[in-house]
């Protein structure tokens, strides 16, 4: 079963030590927020598309006698020594090991995402359950969805405080959802979506974000629970609206999200610049996506060739980056 490695030098070392095992693949995808953000950490709904193009990959393998070691573009190096922005990551590898009852804690992970990191598109949540999924098939379990998310979860809360947990959901689903409480259900989708995320440049911390609204909530309680009553209806209707294919007002609708996401304190300059930029270049809508300050824009695009033309107005406007992706019809 395992390869003899001559080569390793640690190997040659090491008496305890043997050759690393193959590696088991687990994956992810982003996730795009369409409604919902901020409120749903209070218990409103929310809508999530998934981001197929940007996804993580994990490959874990075993290797006994050798100390647990992390390799990824953020950092490479020993779990024990990781930095704190690597907390999320290490959490999660140690809720999938033992959530699948690896007896060894000796395992290399590496670690492959083209999803940008504090950007709202669910870098972390993403390369968690790549890890969970990597870590179940190293030992042949499935991870049901419920244990996935116990794991994502743990993740998620050293990420970001206390998540609401759409996150988790989301970047391992390939459908739509409607999440609220802890439970998703996948939406139906009349008519294909097709929407540019762009790229603000500037990162956006979820756990300032949301403390910000948790403390503008207790200033001005009456404000704040209008905007995430008003933001609930909006979830609710644009879930009416991807069922039947109304692009333009769901579009609408997004710019009323972004509205009321703006009056909680959770935009920026360059986000509301990369909005307006969407609709002067004839976007059905546009809004921020996810925790805001600073992260992504979603636009919402009428065809292909008006997505291309988004991008490169939205590229126009200071966007690093866009993407642009599609939701199937069901
Ligand atoms: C983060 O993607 C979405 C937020 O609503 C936070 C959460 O739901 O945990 C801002």
């Amino acid at each position: 079963m395992h390869n003899s490695s001559p080569t390793d030098p640690s190997a040659a070392s090491n008496a305890r030590s043997a050759a690393p095992g193959p590696p088991s693949q687990g994956h992810a995808h982003a996730k795009a927020i369409l409604f919902g953000e901020h409120a749903v950490v209070y218990g409103a709904p929310a809508l999530a598309v998934p981001l197929h193009g940007l996804g993580a990959q994990a490959d874990v393998r075993l290797t006994p006698g050798r100390e647990t070691r992390i390799d990824s573009q953020l950092f490479a190096g020993s779990a024990q020594a990781a930095p704190q922005h690597m907390g999320p990551v290490v959490a999660g590898l140690y809720a999938a090991l033992e959530a699948t009852g690896v007896e060894t804690d000796e395992v290399q992970v590496c670690i492959r995402s083209a999803i940008p990191h504090s950007r709202g598109l669910g870098s972390s949540a993403a390369v968690a359950t790549a890890i969970a999924r990597a870590v179940a098939v190293l030992r042949g379990k499935i991870l049901d969805h419920d244990a996935l998310h116990a794991v994502v979860a743990k993740a998620e809360s050293v990420a970001h405080g206390r998540p609401s947990g759409i996150d988790a959901w989301a970047v391992a689903t390939q459908v739509p959802i409607r999440f609220q409480s802890g439970r998703a259900t996948a939406i139906d989708v009349g008519r294909r979506l097709i929407f540019v995320v762009a790229d603000s440049g500037q990162q956006g911390s979820t756990a300032e974000a949301v403390a910000g609204v948790r403390e503008l909530r207790a200033a001005q309680p009456k404000h704040v629970e209008a905007a995430i009553s008003r933001l609930a209806e909006l979830t609710e209707d644009a879930v009416d609206d991807v069922r039947s294919g109304d692009l333009a007002a769901l579009g609408s609708r997004m710019l009323h999200a972004h509205k009321l996401l703006t009056s909680i304190g959770v935009s920026s300059p360059a986000l509301d610049a990369l909005v307006e930029a969407a609709l002067a270049a004839g976007a059905h809508g546009a809004k921020l996506t996810g925790g805001g300050l600073g992260g992504c824009v979603l636009a919402l695009a009428d065809s292909d060739e008006q997505a291309e033309h988004l991008a490169l107005a939205l590229r126009a406007a200071g966007a690093p980056h866009t993407w642009t992706t599609e939701v199937s019809t069901t």
